[in-house]
């Protein structure tokens, strides 16, 4: 039985990770959302799972949005309570667009609701990160806007902070029907890369985090650059580098691949332009090429997730 006298209906943002040279700290939260209905049960773990895709996810407490809350069940001190989830799947499964963070953050904000643990936002994201293995996603997922991330002490600290999303940009996705499994997209990455890549990608990610903050759009383009990972996962995404080529020369702000692939975000002006006619000419062309998908508009989000309905005890 269910207590639906403490249940919320939370919702998450898709998100965008690295942003080219940011590999592992980088991310942006998009205007995509994943919804969870939760209560605390009595009845153990029930997760339900709707949408595209929700055939490939799991039920049970391995569901991700059922290890987000679980993680903070156990830092709440209530690590036998068991929550019953509606995870309903909006944004695609395994598209590099943050599927996965969107389900872990709305299962710990909803934990931390439904407790009422009121967890400070850095300990929901250093849980959070726990689960996801990484912060880049699920920072911007929980904080919204733009956050750079930062694993410390060994995992028991993780650092964020977050921008406002960068004003007068929106993000077109070109998101093929295929999916490119993290775990495959991070096993092609070397174990060590040449010094001048990696300075190359330092000096890139500073121009990106220094250009945002200073609404310096003009400096985009280099600064979304990549060296670390992008070259090697190029053989996963065929088309992968000369699409980015060319978006950069039809004149977007930038573009780069989302996450670990196989989508391609590029980031141009804000409404109708002749630049973002031009990019979504690009991206269609990209993916009529390479196996078909669709391009889709998307604003950067300044929320992250949170509760938008909470039912009165009855
Ligand atoms: N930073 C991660 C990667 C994002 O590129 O592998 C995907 O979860």
């Amino acid at each position: 039985m269910v207590d639906l006298g403490r249940a919320v209906l939370v919702r998450a943002p898709a998100t965008t990770a690295n942003l080219g040279p940011g590999f592992d700290a980088l991310g942006m939260a998009l205007d995509w959302y994943e919804e969870a209905e939760c209560a605390l049960s009595t009845d153990g773990w029930v997760v339900r799972v709707s949408g595209p895709g929700a055939g490939a996810v799991p039920r049970g407490p391995d569901n991700l949005a059922a290890r987000g809350a679980r993680a903070v069940l156990a830092a709440a001190g209530r690590p036998h309570a068991a929550l019953r989830i509606a995870l309903r799947l909006s944004v695609p499964v395994g598209r590099g667009l943050g599927s996965s963070a969107a389900a872990v953050a709305a299962g710990v904000v909803a934990a931390d609701a439904l407790l009422g643990a009121g967890l400070p936002p850095e300990e929901l994201v250093r849980l959070a990160t726990e689960v996801e293995g990484h912060p880049d996603n699920v920072a911007p997922a929980i904080l919204g806007g733009l956050c750079a991330s930062c694993v410390a002490a060994g995992g028991a600290r993780v650092l964020s902070v977050r921008l406002p999303p960068p004003p007068g940009l929106e993000a077109l996705a070109a998101i093929p029907d295929a999916v490119l499994r993290t775990a495959v997209a991070r096993s092609v990455l070397p174990a060590a890369v040449p010094f001048a890549d990696a300075v190359a990608n330092v000096q890139r990610a500073c121009l990106l985090v220094a250009g945002l903050a200073a609404g310096r759009t003009d400096v985009l383009a280099e600064a979304t650059c990549d060296r670390l990972h992008q070259p090697y996962r190029a053989p996963l995404v065929p088309g992968l580098l000369g699409c980015l080529d060319a978006v950069r020369a039809a004149g977007a702000p930038g573009v780069f691949l989302s996450g670990a692939g196989p989508s391609i975000l590029a980031l141009v002006p804000a409404g109708p332009s002749p630049v973002r006619a031009a990019v979504e000419g690009i991206l269609h062309d990209h993916l009529r090429a390479h196996g078909g998908g669709a391009v889709r508009r998307l604003g950067l989000a300044a929320r992250g997730a949170h509760v938008v309905e909470r039912r009165a005890p009855a």
